[in-house]
């Protein structure tokens, strides 16, 4: 019988608990969605063959995309269609190669290790200035607010060149399309946000300088509208992804005092502490991983036609056993880097040099800087979005 399906977590640290049942049951299972049924992917070997590429698309306009099944317009205005409409030339996680492979092509050299190696030290100045804040207002902060959600809308501030002075109205809009109770209020921020980008990049245009928008106009490649598409792209994907991680990832080190320490004694445990942070929370769970088979084929022993939606249960895949020992302990030591916490395949996160990045300096200087640091409510008492398409805290009450 088919699964019932979108299915909810219940607690901070777990994926839904139907998922471990569901892997127990088979690599792919059948569920049923409002509009149709779908397979869904419960396994990380099966996971990464769908993720891959080959045979699939995750391009919503093939047949039997299962957005089909999921999608509702929201209630936009026709004049923020119109705007949304415009830019979506450069949102390239919705394309399949060859048309995908022009932007990857593109842009892969902005967020190689190099580059963000290079990166670092700003990110450094902006963690220090988000922790003096708090340190000069504190001893008490609401952590998702003032450092979860500032310091990735920064760093891209940082990155695409936005002026200082407009940092502010900036951050704000981001944090609106983060933060909005409905999807009026989202979409509201998301055309302010683009007409700011086009305007940003119709300057940039006359006069590139040697950084990420200005190397983009200058080896050419891109229309005006594609490059809007493109950043807004980049800001939304680097965004919501990387705040929502920064408290989840404090939270749970702040659980598990013994490895905190061992991180605090030996730095060089952090990229490793990392990764199994990614893996653990598995924040994108399916509703990124959205594709269709364009072929007939076997995966995990099932005939998959063509034309039948496919959607990857990421936070299953990634507490594995097949693919990980005692996979639902937190262990920092544990070499997690294969998990699909950032995808795999031709859509593998661009951006996740930078990510690990931002979460490794970030997580370290909290800690090394505010070594008291604790949360104040239980728990269970932690609002998180149980319901949204990445998942996060709503809120962090700490102190120290
Ligand atoms: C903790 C932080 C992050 C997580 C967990 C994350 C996760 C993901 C995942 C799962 C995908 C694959 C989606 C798919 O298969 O369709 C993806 C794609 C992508 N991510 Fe990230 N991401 C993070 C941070 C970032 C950052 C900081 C940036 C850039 C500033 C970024 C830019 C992108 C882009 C552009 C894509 C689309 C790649 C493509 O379609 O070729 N992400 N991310």
């Amino acid at each position: 019988m088919a699964e019932t399906f979108p299915v909810q977590r219940t607690c901070p640290f777990a994926p839904p608990p139907e998922y471990e049942r569901m892997r127990e049951q088979a690599p792919l299972v059948r569920a049923a969605l409002p509009g149709g049924e779908v397979w869904l992917v419960t396994r990380l070997a099966e996971a990464k063959q769908v993720l891959a590429g080959g045979g699939i698309s995750t391009s919503p306009s093939t047949p039997g995309h299962p957005n089909a099944a999921l999608s509702a317009d929201g209630g936009r205005t026709p004049e923020q269609h119109a705007v949304l409409g415009r830019f979506t030339a450069g949102h390239f996680i919705d394309l399949d190669p060859p048309e995908h492979s022009r932007f990857r092509r593109l842009l892969i050299p902005e967020f190689t290790v190099r580059r963000v190696k290079e990166l670092r030290p700003g990110i450094q100045r902006l963690v220090d200035g988000l922790i003096d804040d708090m340190l000069a207002q504190g001893p008490e902060a609401e952590l998702v607010e003032a450092f979860g959600l500032a310091l990735p809308s920064l760093v891209i501030c940082q990155l695409l060149g936005v002026p200082y002075a407009d940092r502010e109205f900036f951050q704000s809009r981001t944090r609106s399309i983060v933060a909005a109770r409905h999807p009026q209020e989202a979409y509201a921020a998301v055309v302010e946000i683009m007409t700011f980008l086009d305007e940003l990049i119709t300057e940039t245009e006359r006069r590139p300088q040697d950084d990420l928008l200005g190397r983009l106009i200058l080896n050419g490649g891109l229309t005006h509208d594609e490059l809007v598409g493109v950043t807004f792209l980049l800001l939304v994907a680097g965004h919501e992804t990387t705040a929502n991680m920064i408290p989840l990832a404090a939270l749970t080190l702040m659980r598990h005092p013994d490895q905190l320490a061992a991180l605090r004694a030996d730095p060089g445990g952090w990229p490793m502490a990392v990764d199994e942070l990614l893996r653990y929370h598995s924040i994108v769970d399916w509703v990124a991983f959205d594709r269709v088979a364009t072929e007939d084929q076997e995966i995990g022993g099932q005939l998959v036609r063509r034309g039948e939606g496919i959607f990857v249960l990421g936070a299953s895949a990634n507490r594995d056993e097949l693919a990980f020992e005692r996979p639902d302990e937190f262990d920092v030591g544990r070499g997690a880097r294969h998990h699909v916490a950032f995808g795999y395949g031709v859509h593998q996160c661009l951006g996740q040099n930078l990510a690990r990045a931002e979460l490794e300096i970030s997580l370290r200087t909290l800690f090394e800087r505010i070594p008291g640091l604790r949360v104040t409510v239980a728990d269970e008492e932690l609002p998180a979005k149980y319901d949204g398409a990445i998942f996060g805290l709503k809120a962090m009450p700490v102190t120290w």
